[in-house]
């Protein structure tokens, strides 16, 4: 069966849903409570389908499908958790975790700083499996005092760049290279104040490695006390204007 009522169905591990025309996979499968594991995906952002760590099987095709960029087509039939997409993702991310200098890195580092370890820790992948050749060149010597740019944890899944144009329209950060010779680089592979850089700190927000990093936050991780997340009227950058309606703060 391929329609519920008149809108149209996939059957995802082996159960029939509906799906919205032009929704990709991925987005079917969130929406009814699937857990795919993602690195280069960011909802805000169009699809690039580069990390391929969330495949999936799709009945009839010969190679497991990237879930993000495969749209939904009525009777597919998906299986989002099989043992033969699994063994792939702990792979890669074992692959993604040899290649990097360090997987662990300070909270403070950014938003979504964590996600490489916490998909590492899921897929028991600290194995060293694939040590070896490395990619990225950090540049320490960027003089900028907000972006930390480490690119030695850097593993080329572009959100930083594509959230700089699709996002802020800024076209600030490109890439060069294949291989292991890709780096995230600016301009003439210049400095970031040389660039056409805002400092929105979008890229930093975004980067799930930590290989971007917020270089005011990370400065204060000694000053003691708890760290608190802050609501903002602005998502401009990452001060974190708060609204208030007191007579002090409005006057
Ligand atoms: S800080 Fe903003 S403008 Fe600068 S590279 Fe990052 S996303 Fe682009
Ligand atoms: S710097 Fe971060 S966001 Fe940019 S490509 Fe590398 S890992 Fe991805
Ligand atoms: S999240 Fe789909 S390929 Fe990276």
């Amino acid at each position: 069966m391929s329609t519920n009522g008149t809108r149209p169905t996939i059957v995802l591990d082996g159960e029939n849903v509906a799906f919205t025309p032009g929704e990709t996979v991925y987005e079917a499968a969130t929406r009814h409570g699937k857990d795919i594991p993602t690195l280069c995906y960011d909802p805000r952002l169009e699809p690039f389908g580069g990390c391929r760590l969330c495949v999936v099987e799709v009945e009839g095709a010969r190679a497991p499908v990237a879930s993000c960029t495969a749209q939904c087509q009525a009777g597919m039939e998906v299986r989002t958790r099989s043992a033969r997409v699994e063994v792939h993702r702990r792979t890669l991310m074992e692959m993604l975790a040899s290649e990097n200098r360090e997987v662990d890195v300070d909270e403070l580092t950014s938003l979504a700083s964590q996600e490489m370890a916490e998909l590492v820790d899921r897929y028991e992948a600290r194995t060293g499996r694939f040590q070896g050749r490395k990619s990225g060149a950090s540049r320490p010597d960027d003089p900028n005092p907000f972006i930390m740019r480490d690119y030695d944890n850097c593993i080329s899944c572009y959100r930083c760049v594509r959230v700089c144009a699709e996002q802020e329209g800024d076209y600030a950060i490109s890439v060069k290279g294949r291989g292991f010779d890709t780096q995230i680089t600016v301009e003439f592979d210049g400095h970031l104040k040389e660039s056409a850089c805002t400092f929105c700190g979008q890229c930093v927000h975004t980067c799930p490695t930590g290989a971007l990093g917020d270089l005011k936050a990370l400065a204060h991780r000694d000053v003691p006390g708890e760290t608190k997340k802050t609501r903002t009227v602005c998502p401009y950058c990452g001060v974190g204007v708060r609204w208030t309606s007191s007579p002090a703060a409005t006057s």
